[in-house]
């Protein structure tokens, strides 16, 4: 295992202890991120029993500073895909850092042009320009920008559940749980999955439809045969841009490159934060297909951020895409998660009636349990255990499980024996919760 050497870093004083704070002691440090930061979070995050800081972190692994491990399952929603500081990703980053800095973002790019072209390659039809950003939030904030800019028109669909950030356009399309002040009339949020008031809702009027294809937030929702041909129909129809969010599912996760190719649909605009972040560097990207360029001819620097799509970050997106596309790793994906799905159907043989319904694709899971707060149960009964994974926040009722995609079938088996025993307690202290209820 790489031990990790404080020591080796050049740097003085506050610095120095920040980057050597493993040796730290977790209460004190709790204590002053309470004082100093956000006690609300620190309460929050002591009730849903994440009270501790991780410290060292590994491959699919992480310790807190008291010296517990845990499986990271959360996977940060896939800014982990490729596990906890991933070596070739490292490497790059490494590499870059030693040639240059940040770049200026007004000024023209090496990697960003590179990055771009690698995109389009991968991506279907003519998806062929790219803006990269910090984070989800942004790059979905330009997919919207754009929309406005080509259509001259103001609405914007999602669905109730969806997730696509907390910035000023992203919080009024996530919806309730995140909006501060009131809804801007402009965003229309209808029920995920009902074709009829999909039908109402996207008009003449309608600059965009934005989605995510499975809502990871909202547990992972598997969504109806025909409900992306029903969506893009009516984009077409009405000439709104459909906006595909992939930040968690996108990469691999689902165990194809994209998600949306297993529903033969074509997204004018696609949005991924997280994962290019390969663990280590935030950056995002919004591609979207040659004849909506249109808009950013008449105005290129309308969507402008110093750090967007900074010099290094393309470097090491770059290296997170090299790794996904090797040959082998998306039947990887596939084959864990296929363990993954048989050791769930083995747990709920063994203690039927807990789990109400497991929805996943690839790696990707959402446990639904059988009462509102479920998936919080589930993820203390894991966190005690040490597999770290949360409840969706717009979903309660639901677990998400998110191994990281470089996850081993001994890793796997690992994940399999903690959620049996979870389930078990779960399962055991439900019933009997049940019959004295009886
Ligand atoms: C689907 C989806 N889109 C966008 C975002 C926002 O990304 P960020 O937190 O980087 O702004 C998230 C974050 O969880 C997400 O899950």
């Amino acid at each position: 295992m790489r031990t990790w050497r404080a020591e080796q870093i050049q740097v003085d004083g506050v610095a120095r202890q920040a980057i050597d704070y493993q040796s730290r002691d977790q209460a004190e440090m709790i204590g002053m991120f309470a004082r100093y930061m956000s006690p609300g979070k620190v309460t929050a995050m002591r009730q849903l029993h994440y009270d501790f800081i991780p410290g060292r972190r590994d491959g699919i692994r992480i310790w807190d500073l008291d010296g517990n491990c845990f499986i990271n399952c959360r996977s940060s929603g896939g800014v982990f895909n490729l596990g906890h500081c991933p070596p070739r990703i490292r490497a790059a980053l490494h590499a870059a850092i030693d040639r240059f800095d940040l770049g200026d973002h007004i000024l023209l790019s090496a990697p960003r042009a590179l990055l771009a072209k690698r995109l389009s390659e991968l991506l279907p039809s003519d998806l062929q320009y790219s803006f990269f950003g910090t984070s989800g939030a942004e790059v979905n904030e330009h997919a919207i920008k754009l929309a406005r800019g080509l259509s001259g028109r103001q609405e914007i669909v999602s669905m109730h559940g969806d997730y696509f950030g907390a910035s000023g356009l992203t919080m009024q399309a996530s919806g309730g749980n995140w909006i501060v002040g009131n809804r801007d009339a402009a965003f229309k949020e209808i029920p995920n999955g009902d074709l009829e008031a999909l039908a109402a809702a996207v008009t003449d009027t309608t600059a965009a439809v934005i989605m995510e294809t499975i809502p990871a937030t909202y547990g992972f929702l598997m969504p109806r045969r025909d409900w992306f041909v029903r969506v893009k129909e009516l984009c077409e129809q009405s000439g709104a841009l459909l906006i595909i969010d992939e930040t968690q599912v996108g990469l691999g996760r689902t165990g194809r490159l994209w998600s949306f190719e297993a529903w033969d649909v074509i997204p004018d605009v696609v949005t991924v934060g997280k994962g290019p972040a390969g663990s280590y560097y935030p950056i995002a990207f919004c591609t979207w297909r040659a004849p909506h360029d249109r808009f950013f001819r008449e105005r290129p620097l309308v969507h402008t951020s110093s750090f967007a799509g900074s010099d290094i970050g393309c470097v090491v997106a770059l290296a997170v895409l090299d790794q996904v596309t090797e040959p082998g790793f998306f039947e990887h994906v596939q084959a864990m998660g296929a363990r993954l799905a048989d050791g769930l159907a083995a747990i709920d043989r063994d203690y039927p009636g807990w789990i109400v319904e497991v929805r996943g694709r690839g790696l990707l899971f959402g446990i639904e349990g059988p009462h509102e707060q479920a998936g919080f149960a589930l993820s203390r009964a894991c966190l005690k255990r040490g597999l770290l994974a949360i409840a969706a926040l717009n979903r309660p009722s639901t677990m998400q499980l998110m191994p990281p995609l470089i996850s081993e079938a001994a890793d796997i088996d690992e994940i399999v024996a903690v959620l049996r025993d979870a389930i078990k307690e779960l399962a055991e202290r439900d019933g009997r919760a049940r019959m004295h209820a009886a």
